[in-house]
């Protein structure tokens, strides 16, 4: 069913990004980060758009992977998370996906997997984020129990940093350093980068990246904005003026009357709530543009309506004028930043509602 807001996905802003990213990352076979349904572009349209211009997808869980298999993807396909059960483990080999491994159970069930089919996979190291990954210390037994099984046709090995995003933070170097005392003397392709590592910390790009929230054109960074990368967005997200109300000074608008007119008023009403993924806790402020010109949203966010007020208007709106939330002209992350969220959830919340 469709709803009145409208998601716009400019397929050639994607290749133009992952021209950023090549830019960035030299030589480095690319895994293109396409899970939670590319990060609410589409899982399908991205993955068929990237399929033979990047090395590899990259998705979170098994399901995700079976779903692009189904539809005829035959990429080679990363899964984040690796399996869950032996169920999985099986589709693992029967779909050629390359799971990661990062908790001893899976390397067990891997060595006990009976099967005359092999696939690759990659071993994931805690190097100092402390959410997936082998503790370093035992990094090297798993190395080696891994390159002894039949059953692998391919070794690769990875870790994920926990602030790429801040520049001068420690834990940054801490966890290159671990990586690399693992890594050194060993000839195994190896991954680190995400977006911001790519885009800030060139000693961490090894023999793949790992690009997501870059890839569709956002900055993972709270003070750079895409365009100092040269990023383009790639999601737009549209909808339209359904009602102009004028109101005296005095006169509250919205659930919970939380904003009122300091003078006479003129306010628009957009066909888009927290139902179409625009954030519920957007405030005050957050600018929304109406034809092209930046004006505030005021009141609370209702699921399937916002308020805006255009009273310092110039030109004249009328109903049916287009309003975009974020897109080309209006960064995400701005938006993010007023909701008290990030670029990576409102991109998401979108895809699901669209
Ligand atoms: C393991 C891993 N690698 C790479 C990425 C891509 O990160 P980003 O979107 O910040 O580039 C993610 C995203 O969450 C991830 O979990």
């Amino acid at each position: 069913m469709k709803r009145s807001s409208r998601l716009e996905i400019n397929l050639d802003a994607l290749t133009h990004n992952l021209s950023v990213v090549r830019k960035h990352a030299n030589d480095a076979n690319i895994i293109a980060v396409i899970k939670a349904n590319a990060y609410g572009h589409g899982m399908l349209a991205v993955a068929r758009h990237l399929a033979g211009k990047v090395d590899a997808l990259a998705v979170a869980c098994v399901s995700e992977a079976h779903y692009l298999r189904d539809n005829g993807i035959d990429s080679a396909i990363v899964v984040l998370q690796g399996f869950h059960n032996l169920s999985q483990l099986d589709l693992c080999f029967q779909l050629d996906l390359q799971p990661v491994c990062h908790q001893s159970w899976q390397i067990e069930l891997l060595k006990q997997h009976q099967s005359d089919k092999q696939l690759s996979c990659w071993l994931k190291l805690d190097s100092g984020m402390h959410r997936l990954g082998v503790p370093m210390q035992d990094a090297q037994l798993y190395t080696e129990q891994l390159l002894k099984l039949a059953a692998v046709k391919k070794l690769r090995v990875m870790t994920h940093f926990a602030s790429a995003d801040e520049e001068n933070a420690l834990l940054n170097q801490q966890q290159l350093d671990a990586f690399n005392s693992y890594h050194a003397g060993l000839t195994l392709e190896a991954s680190m980068a995400n977006s911001a590592a790519i885009l800030s910390l060139p000693d961490t790009i090894k023999d793949w990246v790992r690009p997501g929230l870059m890839l569709y054109g956002v900055s993972p960074f709270a003070d750079k904005p895409a365009s100092v990368f040269g990023l383009k967005p790639v999601m737009t997200l549209k909808s339209y003026v359904v009602a102009i109300n004028q109101l005296p000074a005095g006169q509250a608008v919205g659930y919970g009357s939380c904003w009122s007119c300091s003078r006479d008023s003129q306010v628009a009403v957009v066909a888009i709530g927290y139902g179409d993924g625009y954030p519920r806790h957007a405030s005050n402020g957050t600018p929304v543009l109406i034809n092209g010109k930046r004006y505030p949203l005021v009141g609370r966010v209702s699921m399937d309506m916002i308020t805006v007020d255009i009273t310092a208007t110039g030109a004249a709106i009328e109903i049916g004028d287009e309003v975009i939330l974020w897109g080309e002209e209006l960064d995400v992350g701005e938006v993010a930043e007023c909701s008290t969220t990030i670029a990576y959830e409102l991109l998401c919340n979108t895809g699901r509602a669209n």
